[in-house]
């Protein structure tokens, strides 16, 4: 007989997020300076394993959704047999975050594996501008366009995909329209991101362009636009164009925080538990795993760490104070 994952706020936490390397193969302005990131040695990493070991003594605490993020969760080799090795656990919603530049059958690849959910970053559909955003080739663009072809039709799965589209005045907030009319005609979902503050990603308030903003021009273009219904723990706020078969949401983090129903969990690629994306990272799951702690011993750590999270912002009075304060780059965290 196990607890649930219960905070002192009442929040269950049913959904954890790991992140399975520190490596991209892109540069994304908003997520790391050009140079990239310094790489932690790999024997500083969670094996697959101890991955394995970790989601079995999270899934006994009631967690049901598992979503692999990165860097780029793609560049690790063996994703597709951790899929599998995921849902063999018992794992029912097994998402993954991703660039969609990885070759087609590696997407093929995990669709068959048991992958229910995709989200694919894209934040242009013009080549010049990926190269600029991505610091790679524009050319990459149109492996990312196949792929999201791939799973957003029946060979797909027929699950859900959903782009990940951060918003950034002056680089492609003008593309909003262009977004929104993928939705028309697929089973397609998109998402425009605010843009948020993490180390040396460059954040200024002259490039970010609040909810408000967005919602208006949507309207502006598509004038029958209605607010949909979102899900209890959703990061986002829906929308729909009548007629369309996607919908088209929005992720406040920075305007309208939604920390009141959060239910996620996260392992960095070097085995710490963030009980929030901008909390304090004070217990190494990895060391505790590598000193030989049982599942029993793990599971009363995490207890212990989702007992002390803050309501909100990992305490912060507001997200605008994030920008001036020291977090990790988001390559490092994954969302
Ligand atoms: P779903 O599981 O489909 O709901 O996806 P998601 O929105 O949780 O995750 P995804 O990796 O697609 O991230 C989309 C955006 O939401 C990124 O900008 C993330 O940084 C942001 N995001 C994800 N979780 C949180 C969170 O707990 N708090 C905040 N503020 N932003 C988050
Ligand atoms: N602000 C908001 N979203 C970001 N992402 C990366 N960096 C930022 C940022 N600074 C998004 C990516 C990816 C997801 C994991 O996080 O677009 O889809
Ligand atoms: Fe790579 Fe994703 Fe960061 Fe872009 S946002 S650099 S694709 S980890």
């Amino acid at each position: 007989e196990r607890e649930p994952l219960v905070d002192s706020f009442g929040r269950e936490h049913t959904y954890l997020r790991i992140s399975l390397t520190e490596r991209c193969n892109l540069r994304c302005t908003y997520c790391m300076p050009a140079e990239g990131v310094t790489l932690q040695p790999k024997g500083h990493l969670l094996t697959t394993d101890e991955i394995l070991r970790l989601v079995e003594v999270f899934a006994g605490l009631g967690v049901t959704k598992v979503r692999l993020t990165g860097g780029e969760p793609m560049v690790r080799k063996d994703i597709a047999l951790l899929t599998r090795s995921l849902r063999a656990l018992g794992i029912q919603e097994l998402a993954i975050t991703t660039n969609g530049v990885a070759p087609r059958n590696r997407y093929e690849e995990l669709v068959a594996a048991g992958m229910t959910h995709f989200n694919v970053s894209l934040d242009t559909l013009q080549f010049d501008r990926f190269a600029a955003i991505s610091r790679r080739p524009g050319r990459f663009l149109e492996t990312v366009l196949g792929n999201v072809a791939l799973l957003a039709g029946a060979a797909g799965g027929g699950g859900r995909v959903k782009l990940n589209n951060v918003v950034m005045r002056g680089a492609n907030d003008d593309e909003i329209p262009d977004f929104v009319g993928l939705t028309a005609g697929q089973r397609l979902d998109v998402r425009f991101i605010e843009w948020m503050p993490f180390d040396s990603n460059g954040w200024n308030s002259g490039t970010f362009l609040p909810y408000a903003e967005m919602t208006a021009r949507l309207q502006e273009s598509f004038p029958t636009v209605v607010r949909a219904v979102d899900g209890p723990h959703d990061t986002t706020k829906w929308w729909q164009v009548p007629g369309h078969r996607g919908r088209v949401g929005f992720i406040t983090s920075m305007s309208q925080h939604f920390c009141g129903t959060c239910n996620r969990l996260r392992i960095t690629a070097d085995g710490k538990l963030k009980v929030c994306l901008f909390g304090a990272e004070d217990l190494s799951l990895r060391d505790a795993l590598r000193a030989g702690g049982t599942n029993k011993e793990m599971a009363g750590m995490i207890g212990k760490a989702v007992g002390l999270k803050k309501f909100s912002l990992g305490g912060r009075a507001d997200m605008f104070a994030l920008a001036g304060s020291k977090n990790r780059p988001m390559v490092l965290i994954g969302g």
